[in-house]
């Protein structure tokens, strides 16, 4: 017999997929909402209704076919992501109705699942920070900036797209490791935001900032020493002439180059890791999963003493997590998006 909950259990289910491949930047055409019954659960499954979902970047790459770290999702098919989840009917004596899960269920209400890859909550820390700076993108401040740059007390780090999920976390890590903090966002408000909670020394907007090279010049006397870099382009430009020797660079993102159909010609600067015998890197957070444990442990350590400061921007409804995703890859966020389901 299985157990349900008291929250009434939908028999249909509200899924996006993905409509059409888009060129540039995604629109109202790129995904569709679709309906479709919810079956029966076989013995060792449960089902689980969506309460928030993750809206990130890298979705914007599962959308184009072509050379990458995973699969797209095909036309037609589900649109991916991560969501935290509670169990409403459960026929898998690992989980019970009402456990809260963070899941990879993807761009839907409702999931039937085996259990496979399912982490249940505790819920007494906020279950969304289960998708943000206690999930992967605090996972990835940590070990993007921690193990690829390694930063020492005195150093000067420059962070890109630094009011975003990532940015804001790296910026705050930095200061408890002692660094002067620079960091670079979209907007006057960001600045002001991330100046004012999350400790930064300094930091401008790149929006209304004429000149990148003065700007960094001034705000980083003694150069740069680690560049975590969320978004490439112009700005990156300007970073690598002005990197110290030992300087290393941690490649997160290019955000500001996702929805190019054809790779953005710019200056040549690599010579400059020659010159500043520097490391440029790439990483992928999923990598460090051996080691996702130990961090989490330090990521929630600094949380709950408030040395890191986590700010959600919650946009409301299942229905909009189109409108949500188009709304981050135009800066629309502060810190970390999720789309409220229930
Ligand atoms: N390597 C990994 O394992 C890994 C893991 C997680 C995330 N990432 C990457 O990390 C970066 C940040 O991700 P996130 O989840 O923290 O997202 P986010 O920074 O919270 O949101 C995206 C931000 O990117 C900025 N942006 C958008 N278009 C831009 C453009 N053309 N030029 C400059 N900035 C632009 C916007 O802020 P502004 O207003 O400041 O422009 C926007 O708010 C992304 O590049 C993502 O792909 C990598």
């Amino acid at each position: 017999m299985s157990a349900t909950s008291t929250l009434s259990r939908a028999s249909v289910n509200r899924q996006f997929v993905l409509a059409a491949r888009p060129t540039g930047m995604p629109d109202d055409e790129t995904f569709r909402l679709i309906e479709s019954p919810i079956r029966a659960l076989a013995d060792g499954e449960l089902l689980v209704r969506a309460m928030y979902f993750s809206v990130d970047p890298y979705m914007r790459g599962r959308l184009r076919t072509g050379r990458s770290y995973a699969p797209p999702v095909e036309i037609g098919g589900l649109m991916v992501g991560s969501a935290v989840a509670r169990v409403v009917e459960s026929k898998n004596p690992d989980f019970a109705v009402d456990d809260i899960v963070l899941t990879y269920m993807g761009w839907q209400e409702y999931a039937i699942s085996d259990g496979q890859g399912l982490r249940k909550l505790d819920p007494a820390i906020p279950v969304t920070t289960a998708l943000g700076v206690l999930g992967m993108t605090g996972l990835s401040a940590y070990f993007g900036l921690l193990d690829v740059c390694d930063p020492k007390p005195g150093e000067t780090v420059v962070v890109s797209g630094a009011a975003g999920a990532v940015g804001s976390v790296v910026g705050q890590i930095a200061k408890i490791k002692g660094c002067h903090t620079v960091g670079v966002a979209g907007g006057d408000d960001k600045v002001e935001w991330i100046k004012r909670e999350c400790g930064f020394d300094a930091a401008f907007n790149y929006k209304t900032a004429t000149d990148y090279a003065a700007t960094l010049r001034d705000l980083c006397p003694k150069g740069i020493d680690v560049y975590f870099d969320n978004v490439g382009g112009p700005l990156s430009d300007a970073v690598l002439p002005q990197i110290n020797v030992g300087a290393r660079i941690s490649m997160c993102g290019q955000i500001s180059q996702y929805n190019n159909s054809k790779p953005e010609m710019g200056p040549r600067l690599l010579s400059m890791l020659i010159v500043a015998r520097a490391k440029m890197q790439g990483f992928l957070v999923t990598d460090y999963a051996a080691r996702f444990g130990p961090a989490l442990s330090v990521l929630t350590g600094w949380y709950r003493s408030g040395q890191i400061k986590n700010r959600e921007d919650i946009v409301e409804g299942f229905a909009n997590l189109p409108k949500a995703f188009l709304g981050l890859l135009k800066g629309e966020n502060i810190g970390k998006r999720l789309v409220k389901a229930e």
